[in-house]
């Protein structure tokens, strides 16, 4: 199945949240703003709000400062019925180029301050995660050193189960705190399925932070850890150029590398419009140029997958999300050029 069937198969926003007239919904999200106290801007751009740098007109862009805040926004949008999806640094996400009309709940001003109790830490969605890993080396902390040079906040990290070199967030994850019902809830880590750039959050579901419990350690010698990891990372991944880190997941269970055998296929700076394969690492793809679309990274990654598919036999998963901008699957599904994410493809059984 294409990425694109699969999308159509797939719900981005939880199917009873029932889509108000055009009005009624900017007036909707007026209202919650003010009464929130949440700033509201339009006409933003994922292009200036993704790592990626492509990707059209977000119509509502929420940003709440506070995981009180961010909690109480997203419960008075699921009052009233109104789309919206999260946003943190937008380093792993693709989002399409038309305009995206459902609301984005940006968690970037939701960062406060890492409080250190301990061998405990305590930080918010939209805290950076590279300033985390700098801050627990420094307090003597060892448990994410790995994942030192991963850019993005710790709200992407947790969504994902971000890891590099040995480690992942969710080994180390205490309590998980999420929106439910317009209030802040304690979620341990061990209720949380932790996977392979996966895990058991659900689409609608808003993480706002999380306590981790990591272990004393030499500061210097963690500190030591983290540049080796750091400088593997710069040794092998592009870095400073519009990417949003590896593009596919590596086969499961095959320890195969899919950046290894994109290169090995040849594909290394193949390119369409304004996208290419990373001449770098192959697992990305990198973007170029005032005029680059979230199509041409789309075309490109469908043609990795087609000659994967032809060449191994293996169908590639995306690793990255795939932000459609249609709100429904068939809105979806009646615009060729529309995509959504892919989060919810385990939990439907799509994946291979
Ligand atoms: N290789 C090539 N050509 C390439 C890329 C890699 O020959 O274009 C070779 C390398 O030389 C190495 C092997 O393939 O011998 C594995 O490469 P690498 O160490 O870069 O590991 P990877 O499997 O490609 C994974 C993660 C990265 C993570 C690194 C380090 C996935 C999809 N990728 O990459 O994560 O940083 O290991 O732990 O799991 C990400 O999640 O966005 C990401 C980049």
């Amino acid at each position: 199945m294409t990425s694109f069937a699969a999308a159509i198969h797939l719900e981005v926003m939880s199917e009873d949240r029932i889509m108000p007239g055009t009005e009624t919904r900017d007036a909707q999200v007026e209202e919650i703003a003010r009464v929130t106290g949440v700033r509201a801007e339009r006409g933003r751009r994922f292009a200036e709000l993704t790592s990626l740098r492509v990707g059209g007109v977000i119509d509502w862009l929420l940003l709440p400062e506070s995981e009180a805040q961010a909690a109480s926004v997203v419960g008075a949008l699921e009052d009233a019925g109104v789309a919206w999806r999260v946003l943190g640094a937008g380093s792993n996400v693709l989002a399409d180029d038309r305009e995206h009309r459902y609301v984005v709940v940006s968690m970037r001003e939701v960062k406060g301050e890492a409080r250190f109790d301990g061998e405990r830490v305590s930080v918010s969605a939209g805290f950076s995660l590279p300033r985390l890993c700098v801050e627990a080396a420094r307090q003597g902390l060892s448990g994410i050193e790995g994942l030192g040079g991963i850019p993005g906040t710790v709200g992407g990290a947790l969504w994902m189960n971000a890891g590099a070199y040995e480690h992942e967030i969710g080994e180390v994850v205490e309590t998980v705190r999420v929106a439910r019902g317009g209030k802040v809830v304690d979620v341990p880590g061990r209720e949380v399925k932790w996977d392979y750039r996966h895990t058991s959050f659900k689409e609608g579901e808003l993480l706002l932070g999380c306590t981790l419990r990591l272990k004393s350690d030499e500061p210097e010698k963690i500190k030591a850890r983290m540049d080796e990891a750091k400088g593997k990372r710069f040794a092998t991944q592009p870095h400073g150029a519009r990417s949003a880190g590896c593009f596919f997941k590596n086969p499961p269970g095959t320890g195969f590398s899919t950046g290894k055998m994109i290169d090995e296929m040849g594909m290394k700076g193949e390119r369409r419009g304004g996208a290419l394969v990373s001449p770098v690492h192959a697992n990305f793809i990198v973007t170029e140029g005032e005029g680059a679309k979230a199509a041409d990274a789309l075309a490109l990654a469908e043609e990795i997958r087609e000659r994967f598919r032809r060449e191994h036999g293996i169908e590639l998963e995306y690793e990255v999300e795939l932000w459609g901008a249609a709100t429904n699957s068939a809105e979806a599904a009646e615009g060729a050029d529309a995509f959504v994410g892919t989060k919810g493809a385990k939990e439907q059984g799509e994946e291979k």
